[in-house]
């Protein structure tokens, strides 16, 4: 159990900070913690993942968003409550080779997250840019934060009402290019499209993302989203211990919450593919030799060297991912 020991409302957001020194003391940025909510007598069994947003003095801070019931839950916390807290879980961003300047991109509350590997980055006598940007003002987060960890740092709302109107994607853009190494946490779009700039700009790209997890240590498989190994096989992978941060080109994110039916297992799964699509004009290259552990493949990996370049789909893959259930 651990005690509120400070909490602060940030507009949309609260931000709680726990006394639990063995989980700060362990935490490394990218991780997260998960609540049991509701009390000791709840009929909420299962846990809500929260990015830890820093740490210092005993204490792990979170940043949290009051949506459903478990959340805002949280949010309601008082000074000198008591939760039930386990931590760190996950894998954390890692660290580029010395001397290589990152560029930091926050969404909503996902900059939160971002806080502490800038000031690790620093530490490590990193330069940092960042960019962090929310739909209004009130869902901004980790402003003063980030600000003082980053330059330069742009700050970008949708409609406006703080920083420059529009996306940061907008911002990266610019700022990309000075860049090498990217690191993001916020909503899927985002990291996506992201992902998308660090590949184009050929430097590696880290998203740490948010998939439903109801264990948050590696038994249900809520949490898996395709991911593809540095063999060019699709696996799934469990975003809340091979994750939540992977490299940014291995995530197949048009095909998160489906059954790609090309998928390592999908056959087991009962899936078949789709009738064949129309043969390629180019011919598949094919898969690159196969990892020592591919199942157990690193899909962080690539930091210290240039990223893979994107791996080609296997041979058998439909044209899509579209699946056909086999009936029982
Ligand atoms: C790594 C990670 C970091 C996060 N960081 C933050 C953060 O910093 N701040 C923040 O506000 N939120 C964060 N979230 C989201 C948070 O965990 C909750 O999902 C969110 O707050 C909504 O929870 P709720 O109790 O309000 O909603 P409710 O609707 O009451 O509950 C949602 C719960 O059900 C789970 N769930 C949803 N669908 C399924 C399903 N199909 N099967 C099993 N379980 C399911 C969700 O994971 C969640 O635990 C994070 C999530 C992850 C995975
Ligand atoms: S949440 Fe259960 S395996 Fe990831």
């Amino acid at each position: 159990m651990a005690e509120v020991a400070s909490r602060r409302t940030m507009g949309a957001y609260v931000e709680l900070g726990f006394f639990a020194p063995d989980i700060a003391e362990a935490a490394e940025p990218g991780q997260f913690v998960a609540f049991a909510v509701g009390g000791p007598t709840s009929a909420n069994l299962l846990r809500r993942s929260i990015a830890i947003a820093g740490v210092g003095a005993g204490r792990v801070h979170v940043v949290v968003s009051a949506k459903g019931v478990g959340s805002t839950w949280l949010a309601g916390l008082e000074l000198g409550a008591e939760v039930d807290v386990v931590g760190p879980l996950g894998r954390p961003f890692p660290l580029p080779p010395p001397g290589t300047p990152a560029l930091l991109v926050g969404g909503g509350y996902g900059a939160a997250a971002l806080v502490g590997l800038a000031a690790r980055l620093r530490a490590g006598g990193h330069e940092v840019a960042a960019v962090t940007g929310a739909a209004s003002a009130d869902r901004l987060c980790s402003v003063p934060e980030l600000g003082a960890l980053a330059a330069p740092f742009v700050v970008t709302t949708d409609d406006g009402s703080a920083g420059r109107r529009g996306w940061v994607t907008q911002a990266v853009a610019e700022l990309i290019r000075g860049a090498g190494v990217v690191y993001a946490c916020g909503p899927m779009g985002m990291l996506r499209a992201v992902s998308d700039q660090a590949v184009a700009a050929g430097i590696p790209g880290y998203v740490a993302v948010e998939e439903s997890m109801a264990c948050g240590i590696g038994v249900c498989m809520t949490c898996v989203l395709p991911v593809v190994g540095a063999d060019g096989r699709t696996r799934f992978a469990r975003s809340c211990v091979e994750g939540p941060v992977f490299g940014g080109d291995r995530v197949r994110f048009a095909d998160v919450g489906t059954l790609p039916a090309d998928v390592v297992g999908a056959d087991a799964m009962g899936l078949m593919a789709a009738p064949a699509a129309p043969p390629a004009a180019a011919p598949v290259a094919p898969p690159p030799p196969a990892a020592a552990d591919p199942d157990h493949d690193d899909v962080t990996a690539y930091i210290g060297g240039a990223p893979p370049p994107p791996p080609p789909p296997p041979a058998d893959r439909p044209g899509g991912t579209q699946v056909i259930r086999l009936e029982p």
